[in-house]
């Protein structure tokens, strides 16, 4: 074999091994997307567990924790009063749903609390908080703590936040997930919303839930 035909075997096995390994590394991915989350449609169906006991307190200033929950169906999201678009619309999409579910039934409707968790306690106090969540629902629970509270029921939902630059005016954004986190009476996770689900497909689902027709 000559020194040329040898150099192109060589370039051959490789552009081969590297072929492989593209596709090796396509199927692991597909597997691991697949071990870590179902999705369907508006909902991600996580492997992981979602939720937890926590410690937090209310709009009204009261403690408020887990148990407060129990028994209740919850559409629980995390966010920030001072968000200038995320947060807002996603609390419009929780209260909508919410709404279209009470026109249809009442009584369904009434197992259900939303709750919104501040990932901003330094701003987000109980006065705060009480001016906002009636505006995307009368009945949303509006909940905030101490850093070490919200980290932890953070940690709890997987919540990912942190903290933005800070302006010269002190002003700051918040970088959070944004999943609405649809909790069963027993405290474990339903099924999540993705950012920006159509209202009415979130209430259906619930209602289906709810009603027992689905889960
Ligand atoms: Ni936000």
């Amino acid at each position: 074999m000559n020194r040329r035909a040898t150099v192109s075997m060589i370039v051959a096995m490789l552009a081969g091994l590297a072929a492989i390994a593209v596709a090796a590394l396509i199927v692991w991915y597909r597997i691991d997307t697949s071990s870590q989350a179902k999705i369907a449609g508006n909902t991600v169906q996580p492997s992981v567990k979602i939720g937890g006991p926590f410690t937090l307190h209310d709009q009204d200033g009261k403690t408020f924790t887990d148990a407060d929950l129990k028994g209740k169906y919850a559409l629980v999201y995390f966010g920030y009063t001072f968000c200038p678009d995320v947060c807002p619309t996603e609390l419009a999409i929780v209260g909508s749903a919410l709404n279209e579910v009470e026109e249809k039934s009442p009584e369904l409707a009434a197992k259900v609390v939303p709750v919104f968790i501040s990932v901003d306690p330094d701003r987000d106090t109980s006065d705060v908080l009480k001016a906002y969540v009636p505006n995307f629902h009368p009945r949303m629970i509006g909940l905030s703590g101490t850093a070490d509270q919200i980290a932890k029921v953070a940690k709890e939902y997987r919540v990912y936040y942190a903290k933005g630059k800070v302006a010269p005016d002190g002003s700051y954004l918040m970088d959070h997930s944004s999943f609405v986190y649809f909790m069963g009476p027993d405290g474990a996770l339903i099924t999540m919303f993705r950012h920006n689900t159509d209202p009415s497909d979130m209430a259906n689902e619930i209602e289906q839930v709810v009603s027992g027709k689905n889960g």
